[in-house]
């Protein structure tokens, strides 16, 4: 049997009848949309996260979107992020008419640099182009940024954070999750994510009960709200009373349905891809470069990231050995042909440039056993002996 990179089905097998119970009930109910398991997960994630609002969507590029939109973000606007991500991050700033600032990241955790980050928006300021408005910093990985430094900058500069958590969606810095440091967190339930549906789906976490509201509003068209119509009277239903641009972002129904289900069991898997990444480091700690976790912080490990210098060596070496692997990311974003024309941080980028040519995913996820898990070890320093 081959090892997945992700596997899915085992985690399929052990929710059991119960998942598959939860989704006939909502092919059954016939409520798709806005069915009452929506709000349920709403609760359920709000809880997890220690947040006071959760907003489900239809992706993690929505729920990006939705709070630059209700920040009124768009042309001639800043916004700060960085450059070694998923494109995701970075292209909600064009959707909105805005522009990203690329930023450089901090070497150990491949996250965000406050100073960095810093330089960049002194520098914009200095240009007098554009207007700083936020910053989204990631959880590149599995892993928070360095929350109290990025949310202190912010604050000294009076910009809006944004921790997208797509990949960090449960991690923790000094038991506190990211929203206890940003304005807003946001996540992706895309299906290889830590936590994950059965097709695309996102979520929006937040404070403020008026914000909270407006991505509520901006979700379903930018449909009138509790707040948009109290005190006025209608002669039609005001479902249908649209008083500002939206969009179409609903999760459906099934999602959520799965989602808490899996939402169940996912303290108990992060701590197994904890075991997994100990596992990890004890086994190649010693011959390549293995990932380190910010002082007080607990990692989701989306991914298992690893550098060597003959990446491409050790990628074809693993394939001839049945292991799968996998580079994110290739090339940073603000060396993609539509992404350079924005700025970056003064100096350039080099701590980016340079992970990007060195770095390796290896499996990871909560239901790889020691067995399946000793056989990537192996292959990984039978590859690297090879070549000392
Ligand atoms: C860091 C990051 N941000 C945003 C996204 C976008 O999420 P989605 O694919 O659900 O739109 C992803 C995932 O793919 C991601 O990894």
């Amino acid at each position: 049997m081959p090892i997945p990179f992700i596997d899915l089905q085992a985690q399929r097998k052990r929710l059991g009848q119960p998942l598959e119970d939860a989704i006939l009930k909502v092919v059954r109910s016939g409520a798709y949309i806005m069915g009452p398991e929506v709000a349920e997960f709403e609760a359920a994630l709000a809880a997890f996260g220690e947040a006071p609002f959760a907003l489900s969507c239809g992706s993690g590029t929505e729920a990006l979107i939705l709070p630059l939109m209700a920040w009124g973000i768009g042309p001639g606007d800043a916004v700060f992020c960085p450059s070694f991500t998923f494109a995701a991050t970075a292209e909600v700033m064009p959707l909105v008419g805005a522009s990203p600032v690329f930023v450089d990241i901090v070497p150990e955790t491949y996250n965000l640099d406050p100073a960095s980050l810093e330089a960049a928006i002194e520098a914009v300021k200095a240009k007098g182009e554009l207007i700083p408005r936020a910053v989204i910093a990631v959880d590149l990985f599995g892993q928070p940024a360095d929350y109290p430094a990025i949310a202190e900058v912010c604050r000294k500069h009076g910009l809006k954070l944004i921790a997208d958590s797509a990949q960090g969606f449960g991690c923790t810095l000094s038991g506190q999750h990211p929203i206890h440091w940003a304005d807003v967190a946001t996540t992706s339930f895309f299906p290889a994510k830590p936590l994950g549906g059965y097709g695309d789906s996102g979520a929006v976490l937040s404070k403020d009960a008026r914000f909270h509201d407006l991505l509520v509003s901006l979700r379903v068209h930018g449909q009138a709200v509790k707040s948009d119509i109290e005190g006025k009277t209608f002669e039609h239903d005001p479902k249908y009373l649209n008083v500002r641009i939206g969009l179409n972002g609903r999760m459906d129904t099934i999602q959520a349905a799965i989602l808490l289900q899996k939402l169940a069991i996912f303290s108990d898997e992060i701590e197994a891809r904890n075991r997994v990444a100990e596992r990890y480091a004890a086994g190649l700690g010693d011959l390549v470069t293995a990932p380190k976790v910010i002082e007080g912080g607990v990692s989701v490990w989306a991914q298992y990231t690893v550098e060597t210098p003959d990446r491409d060596g050790l990628a074809a070496s693993l394939r001839e050995q049945g292991v799968p692997s996998a580079v994110y990311y290739p090339i940073p974003i603000h060396r993609q042909g539509v992404y350079s024309g924005y700025p970056t941080a003064p100096g350039g980028l080099p701590v980016t440039e340079a992970k990007a040519g060195k770095v390796i995913s290896l499996p990871m996820h909560a239901y790889l056993t020691p067995d399946d898990q000793d056989q990537v070890i192996a292959a990984v320093r039978a590859f690297v002996k090879k070549n000392s």
